[in-house]
């Protein structure tokens, strides 16, 4: 099976919890603190958002609520999509969704004040520079790309709990790897390293403007309590560029 048809099947989660996720966007955020903190100003100005790869689209609602004037997600799994879009439209937010196989948005040039993505997304992407260069085209001059994803170092962590371990068949250089646990088993997924993909960001022209690594995973699974987020490693970064004016 390909991602593609991986990801329409995984996306049945989204319709199935349709009431639950209904009652998550209305009474909590999905943003995270550390995101909050770099987005916050942005937010203010109440910019445009287009969201690469916005799956369930909880996001979505919560940077309306924090101020977006708009978002438009973009995804190619129709699934997640009609579901995203049936969410937003039940609680009145004014999110649209398109359905698009990434990088080569259907949306017009310089349309976005900011690009928001990750969570899950850039693993998925072969080749980053053509992702980057997309990222531009999307965004008008002075416009934003915020990112938070994966430390690409994650795959090397084992989910132990007594201690963390360093998994002998994996590479920090490596291309791809098979994942093998929850929730994209059997996927296969690309690896860039950081210094690969701040090199895409600036390659397309965009200017960084900050970029962190955080010990905190973006998600936590069910119970697992892995000792590798436990303070001592990173499990994500962020990332901010700004298209020049
Ligand atoms: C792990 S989800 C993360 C998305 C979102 N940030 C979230 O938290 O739900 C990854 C998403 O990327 C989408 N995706 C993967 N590869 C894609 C591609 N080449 N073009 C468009 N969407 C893609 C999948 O359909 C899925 O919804």
């Amino acid at each position: 099976m390909g991602n593609r048809s991986a990801w329409e099947a995984a996306s049945g989660k989204y319709v199935q919890e349709h009431h639950e996720l209904l009652d998550q966007a209305r009474y909590s955020s999905s943003l995270t603190a550390v995101e909050l903190e770099v987005l916050r100003p942005l937010l203010a100005d109440a910019p445009a958002v287009v969201h690469l790869q916005s799956g369930h689209g909880l996001d979505d609602l919560a940077l309306v609520a924090e101020g977006a004037r708009s978002v438009v997600g973009v995804d190619f799994s129709s699934v997640t999509v009609t579901a995203a879009q049936r969410r937003a439209d039940e609680l009145g937010v004014n999110c649209r969704y398109v359905i698009a196989e990434l990088p080569g948005a259907p949306l017009r040039d310089g349309c976005a004040d900011l690009v928001y993505t990750g969570k899950g997304a850039l693993i998925w992407l072969p080749d980053l520079g053509s992702w980057a260069e997309d990222v531009a085209r999307l965004l008008r001059p002075g416009g934003h790309l915020f990112v938070l994803e994966a430390h690409p170092l994650v795959p090397l962590w084992t989910w132990d709990e007594d201690e963390p371990r360093i998994r002998p068949d994996r590479g920090y250089f490596e291309r791809s790897h098979v994942n093998d646990t929850f929730p994209a088993g059997g996927a296969v997924e690309y690896q860039t390293t950081l210094a690969g993909i701040i090199t895409a960001v600036l390659g397309a022209g965009l200017e960084l403007r900050h970029v962190a690594e955080h010990a905190e995973p973006f998600y936590r699974w069910g119970d697992l309590d892995a000792a590798a987020w436990r303070g001592r490693l990173p499990n994500t970064f962020t990332l901010l560029a700004r298209k020049p004016r």
